[in-house]
């Protein structure tokens, strides 16, 4: 019980980080569909880890329902996950996800084959995919990296770098930049200020 308040005080926080429209924590447990879709996905993930598929599955449909974010229940995520306005997510089986990812609406993280092989995306720690963006197949999108807006990217991602376009292009982040709309240092109440 300790550890569930815990991590539910960590995704508020991380949720104030985000998002600088964010206010109080009460309201934004209410109001942000993101924080509603990791909650549910917690749930339907340690079912289906433990064998329970159906309710699984009929909780993540129930929740991309209520949220417009579709999360597999198979999927890996890690802490601190963020989906900033939520709708039109899809989050695939295999997908695996770093800790402090964050999307923006619009994200697929999808596969290119019908075969149950691994076939989704997998993201490291602190890559933010920007708003539309498509990331597709068994690719890595390398930690601390960014994706564009509407980028459909179907090839790795090194990490520290900034990926843009259609078919996407990496080019490596400087040492000192500061991305528009995708640090929270930016918004100055940042965990690292
Ligand atoms: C990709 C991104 C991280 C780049 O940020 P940046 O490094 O600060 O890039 P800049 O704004 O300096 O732009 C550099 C160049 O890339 C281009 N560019 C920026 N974002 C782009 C995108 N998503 N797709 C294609 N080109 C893009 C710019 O037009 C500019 O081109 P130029 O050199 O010919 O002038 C950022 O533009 C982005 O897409 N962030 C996602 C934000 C988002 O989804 N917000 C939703 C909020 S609701």
């Amino acid at each position: 019980m300790h550890s569930l308040w815990k991590m539910i005080r960590e995704d508020l926080a991380n949720a104030r980080d985000h998002d600088p429209a964010a206010r109080g924590d009460l309201e934004n447990a209410i109001v942000y569909s993101g924080l509603h879709a990791i909650w549910a996905h917690r749930v339907s993930h340690w079912l289906w880890c433990r064998g329970v598929k159906a309710p699984a599955r009929i909780l993540s449909q129930f929740t991309r329902f209520l949220t417009g974010i579709e999360i597999h229940p198979g999927a890996q995520i890690g802490r601190r996950f963020f989906i900033d306005h939520g709708m039109g997510i899809v989050i695939g089986e295999t997908t695996e996800i770093g800790d402090g990812v964050m999307l923006y609406h619009g994200v697929t993280l999808g596969g290119q084959v019908l075969t149950q092989t691994k076939r989704h995306p997998t993201l490291g720690d602190n890559v933010t995919i920007g708003a539309g963006a498509k990331i597709l197949g068994p690719i890595t999108i390398g930690a601390g990296s960014a994706v564009g807006a509407n980028a459909v990217v179907t090839k790795d991602v090194p990490p520290d770098h900034i990926a843009v376009g259609i078919p996407a292009k990496s080019r490596p982040r400087k040492p000192d930049e500061k991305l528009k709309l995708v640090d929270p240092d930016c918004y100055g109440h940042g965990e690292n200020k």
